[in-house]
């Protein structure tokens, strides 16, 4: 053990940067997220971040970025297309969100999965405190927690899977479903979203492995482990901190003033992701305007949607037919200068999207599934005038703790609609009922609380052999 290998060890399949380039080369920037910022004040106490640097980045040796120990692992075009492309996002995204696209199997991707996570492990176990504690994050690196406990018997291993985990009969389908969870069963403690995500987790353990369950524990090969819902936040004072400069609020009554005063705002802003909804969104305010063409003056409905994931094939089919919808709308609710749907694609920094939802009068958060949605989370947390109205899907982590939102099932087209008239109708008292009580919630539990909840519920545990 080398003295820097002292302190936590975060293993992400991203590293908490982002490329940028300019003119004469690149830096490294910060990325955005509720899970970098709660971990850069523990990380600065001394540890370290491992994970890949993105496309563009090979053969990267280990730097230091804002005080933080960062170790890059170098991935292949090939570990890049089978590895990340495929086996993650063609085959397990999918099959964890609902099987919204068919998973795709495949031996050779699934060959590629096991070699990554074995590099990464290899890395991670050089670089660690054989006895310290390790927390590795998502569906890229499922493998990861045995792997590192087969070297380092005595650490304390956690895993977190940001998105949801699957019922049985979707999980069942997976041909390597017995070595997943043997994986994810090196941890000592494993959190989940919600408890429906632990719960579907412990099924399915007791089910393919007969491991036996005990409470929220897990029994298996002679070692336990422990589950848990550990609901991910943001870091909610910053957002409000950023509604107070002078510089954002302007933006915020730019775009209001720009969007024509007295119409109401309502906002989308997600990842073009065909999980988050935005083509069945885009159709219940076509399914509203059809019914009440004279509303198409009385609002403006704003879509961002924020790159992701171009390469692989659903994403490219989706944004063609968003484009395609928003053209069909605007073509017939339109008038010359006015337009009901407007749709940005693109990355926006974090001070516009503050603006934007500061502007916003209701926000449309309408996925079909998804593990948290913090989107959800930063747009309470910027309306600290208490305004402002949340229409939320069932179908995501966030409705579990926001059941002051508009709660709407995704799929029902005539059902959103309905309730996005009653959001623009709606009156200031009951909108500030419920936003106060949103507010109260999210301070209840900010990303501070979430990575602290999680290290001490790893802390507390042995790790002994049972
Ligand atoms: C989801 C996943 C994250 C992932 C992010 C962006 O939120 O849970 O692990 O980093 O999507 O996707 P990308 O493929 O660009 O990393």
């Amino acid at each position: 053990m080398t003295p820097s290998s002292h302190g936590l060890t975060i293993i992400a399949n991203r590293l908490p940067v982002q490329r940028v380039e300019h003119k004469d080369g690149f830096r490294w920037q910060t990325s955005p997220g509720g899970l970098v910022s709660s971990m850069i004040p523990v990380l600065r106490q001394g540890g370290r971040w491992i994970g890949w640097g993105g496309s563009h980045t090979q053969s990267l040796q280990p730097f230091r970025h804002e005080d933080i120990d960062l170790i890059p692992v170098s991935l292949q075009p090939e570990e890049v297309e089978h590895y990340y492309s495929g086996f993650s996002n063609r085959t397990l995204w999918p099959l964890f969100h609902d099987a919204l696209r068919p998973p795709e199997f495949h031996r050779r991707w699934w060959r590629s999965y096991q070699n990554v996570n074995r590099k990464f492990a290899k890395i991670a176990a050089e670089n660690m405190d054989p006895s310290g504690t390790c927390w590795v994050h998502d569906f890229h690196l499922q493998l990861l927690p045995s792997l590192l406990r087969e070297q380092h018997p005595r650490a304390k291993i956690g895993f977190f899977l940001h998105i949801p985990f699957p019922p049985t009969e979707l999980f069942a389908q997976l041909p390597w479903r017995v070595h997943l969870l043997e994986g994810m069963l090196g941890a000592s403690l494993i959190g989940f979203q919600t408890p429906f995500g632990a719960s579907n987790f412990r099924n399915v353990a007791e089910r393919f492995l007969g491991a036996e369950l005990d409470g929220d524990d897990i029994y298996y090969r002679g070692r336990k482990t422990k589950t848990g819902s550990f609901p991910i936040s943001i870091d909610t004072e910053s957002f409000e901190e950023m509604t107070r400069r002078p510089s954002i609020q302007a933006m915020a009554r730019e775009l209001r003033a720009d969007l024509g005063g007295n119409r109401k705002i309502l906002l989308g802003i997600d990842r073009l992701d065909y999980t988050k909804g935005i083509d069945m969104r885009l159709r219940a305010i076509e399914t509203l305007l059809i019914a009440n063409p004279n509303l198409a003056k009385e609002f403006v409905f704003i879509q961002v949607g924020v790159p992701s994931r171009e390469n692989v094939p659903d994403y490219e089919e989706l944004r063609s037919r968003i484009e395609s919808i928003v053209g069909r709308i605007n073509g017939r609710f339109g008038e010359p200068g006015r337009v009901p749907v407007q749709y940005l694609y693109r990355n926006l920094p974090i001070q516009s999207l503050v603006s934007y939802y500061m502007a916003a009068d209701i926000m449309v958060i309408t996925p079909l599934r998804d593990g948290m949605n913090l989107v959800a989370k930063e747009y309470v947390a910027s309306k600290t005038n208490n305004e402002g109205c949340l229409i939320l899907s069932e179908f995501t982590g966030a409705a579990n703790e926001f059941q002051e939102a508009l709660l709407v099932n995704p799929h029902d087209l005539d059902g959103v609609a309905n309730t996005l008239y009653q959001a623009i109708k709606m009156g200031t008292a009951e909108g500030r009922r419920r936003m106060l009580s949103l507010r109260h919630k999210l301070h209840r539990n900010n990303v501070f609380h979430w990575s602290k909840n999680f290290l001490e519920s790893l802390g507390e545990l042995e790790v002994v052999r049972v």
